[in-house]
């Protein structure tokens, strides 16, 4: 289904301030602003966590944007295909519908920044014990919690299309790309359809997140989310070196 599709399909289903049912979930009409309020101040540590701001101020070296992005492909690698496996739940279909799948473009990427040979090392240099944790978290999760998974992937993906624009600029003159070389990570087809991706994955919150104690695990869980990544990026850190 196109996004505008999603978009049209979801807000035209729409009553306003009215809960809507999804099958059989009911969903609080006020979810997305709840999730985003919940979860705002984890939101601001990570974001100025050293690694992020390593990454905003165009500091970070070559070879930790590397390591970032292949932890961050381990973590696609494990929220995708789990996803994917409950494609026709109520909660996950409209995220699947958005077509937002991530793990090409990390993989065309890290070609393009020359990173196969780290790829190669990787029995030498292993993910972070962060993203291994993630990692099981989300395996876990496959088949099992379609709520829990809608929360990674609201913080992933929101995350993309929302702070991730930023940084595709940024990284391209920090590591000197040519045009959008090594930046496919960040590309959702332009400008405007990216808001508009994110428009309709907020409506689809809005619309599609659930009775109240569903609500109240996708929160829990994208908290747990919004932590790991902290504890994942502090673990990057750590190997992270300013670019010359
Ligand atoms: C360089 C660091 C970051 C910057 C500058 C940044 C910036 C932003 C901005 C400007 C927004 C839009 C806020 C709004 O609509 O009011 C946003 C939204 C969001 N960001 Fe970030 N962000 C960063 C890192 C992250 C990280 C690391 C994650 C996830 C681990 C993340 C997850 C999200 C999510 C889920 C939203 C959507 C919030 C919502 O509308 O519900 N961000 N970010």
């Amino acid at each position: 289904m196109s996004v505008e599709g999603v978009w049209h399909e979801s807000r035209s289903a729409l009553q306003p301030m009215m809960p809507i049912t999804l099958d059989r979930i009911t969903l609080p009409p006020n979810f997305a602003e709840r999730l985003k309020h919940e979860t705002r101040s984890l939101h601001r540590q990570a974001e100025q966590t050293a690694l992020m701001r390593l990454l905003i101020g165009g500091k970070m070296s070559a070879p930790a944007y590397c390591r970032l992005l292949r932890n961050l492909l381990a973590l696609y690698s494990a929220l995708e295909p789990a996803i994917l496996r409950q494609a026709k739940h109520p909660l996950l279909a409209p995220v699947v519908g958005l077509d937002l799948l991530r793990r090409a473009a990390l993989r065309a990427d890290l070609r393009a920044l020359g990173c196969d040979e780290e790829t190669a090392l990787r029995s030498v240099e292993p993910l972070a014990a962060a993203t291994q944790a993630y990692v099981q978290r989300l395996q876990g999760l496959a088949g099992t919690d379609p709520e829990r998974l809608l929360a990674h992937a609201y913080v992933r993906y929101m995350g993309d299309l929302n702070g991730g624009q930023r940084l595709a600029p940024i990284v391209a003159n920090a590591l000197q790309l040519p045009g959008r070389e090594g930046t496919a990570f960040y590309d959702f087809g332009g400008a405007e359809r990216t808001a508009a991706l994110a428009g309709a994955f907020r409506e689809l919150l809005t619309s599609g997140a659930a009775d109240p104690e569903i609500a109240d695990t996708i929160i829990a869980e994208a908290q747990w989310s919004f932590a790991q990544h902290i504890t994942m990026f502090d673990e990057l850190a750590l190997q992270a070196q300013p670019a010359a």
